[in-house]
């Protein structure tokens, strides 16, 4: 039997600059990996160490993935460092990712924050192959500073899909948009709050207070779809370091909609 905690080896074939802090790294695995948008993988490098990331490629391109990652600690820091044709290791895609299926004639609203769009790039690539199946597409964005605002040029290509508002907390001078946190931009919506979903990534202080938001602002727990980051280790549902509640984040989720967990203390931290 395959030895579920043995990587398939992935080679780097493209390294983009983002930002000054976010690199996305194009794999192409030496096996097929399939995944579905909002699941994730462990990625790791012999002797350094392993994590989670989620895939922000869209699913439907099955012979290569990208993962973007944010320079936060000892493992991505060093994955930084690394040039084109380094092999990685890669295993998963591991938890449930996101049920488009049930996103189907809805509006559909998706706040970002920092990193967190990285994941909901997926999930937007993968809206996109079915556009007509939903009713609307609204995209919220914030990040740091401008220099911080990952895939600008593709942001701009989405816009002409889907309705797009952008923040930053701090601005610079020839930033002529929207200063302030994301939930500075959920006000006067063009969305029909009934027939809406809302999908949130971020760190887990934006995800708190979108999510706060979202519920003044007429959201059903049930429709508010969240990522949660939780440490992990073996990304199988055994080892338990990702527990929350009675869920195992990286088998239960990491997808969950408010409803499930709304219940389970310090979900934020
Ligand atoms: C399901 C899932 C998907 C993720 N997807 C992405 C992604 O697409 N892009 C991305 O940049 N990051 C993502 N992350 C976060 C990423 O796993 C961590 O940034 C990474 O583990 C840090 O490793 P490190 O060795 O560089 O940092 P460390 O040296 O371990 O720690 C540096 C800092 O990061 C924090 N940290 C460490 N591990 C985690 C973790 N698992 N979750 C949250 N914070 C952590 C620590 O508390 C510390 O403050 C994801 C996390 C999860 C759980
Ligand atoms: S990481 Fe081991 S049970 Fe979730």
């Amino acid at each position: 039997m395959k030895n579920p905690y043995q990587p398939i080896e992935a080679v780097i074939e493209e390294i983009i600059q983002e930002t000054p802090t976010i690199r996305t790294f194009v794999l192409k695995p030496k096996e097929l990996i399939e995944f579905k948008t909002g699941q994730f993988v462990e990625l790791s490098f012999p002797g350094v160490g392993e994590a989670p990331f989620t895939p922000s490629s869209n699913p439907n391109i099955k012979e290569r993935l990208d993962l973007t990652i944010m320079n936060v600690g000892r493992l991505t820091q060093f994955l930084h460092t690394l040039s084109k044709d380094t092999i990685l290791g890669i295993r998963g895609p591991y938890g449930n990712g996101y049920p488009i299926e049930e996103f189907e004639g809805k509006e559909i609203l998706i706040v970002g924050g920092g990193v967190g769009l990285a994941p909901l790039r997926s999930l937007i690539l993968a809206l996109f192959s079915k556009l007509e199946k939903y009713k609307k597409i609204f995209l919220c964005y914030g990040a740091r500073t401008p220099k911080d605002l990952l895939y600008k040029d593709q942001i701009l290509q989405w816009q002409k899909k889907i309705g797009v508002r952008i923040t930053v907390d701090t601005g610079d001078e020839s930033w002529k948009g929207n200063v302030g946190l994301v939930t500075s931009i959920l006000k006067d919506l063009p969305l029909k709050m009934d027939n809406a979903v809302a999908v949130v990534c971020g760190p887990p202080i934006m995800m708190k207070f979108t999510t706060l938001r979202l519920l003044e602002l007429g959201f059903k727990p049930k429709d508010i779809y969240l990522s949660m980051e939780k440490n992990m280790s073996c990304g199988l549902g055994k080892c338990g370091h990702c527990r929350m509640g009675k869920y195992y984040v990286c088998r239960d989720g990491p997808v969950f909609c408010f409803e499930e967990i709304k219940d389970i203390h310090d979900i934020w931290e």
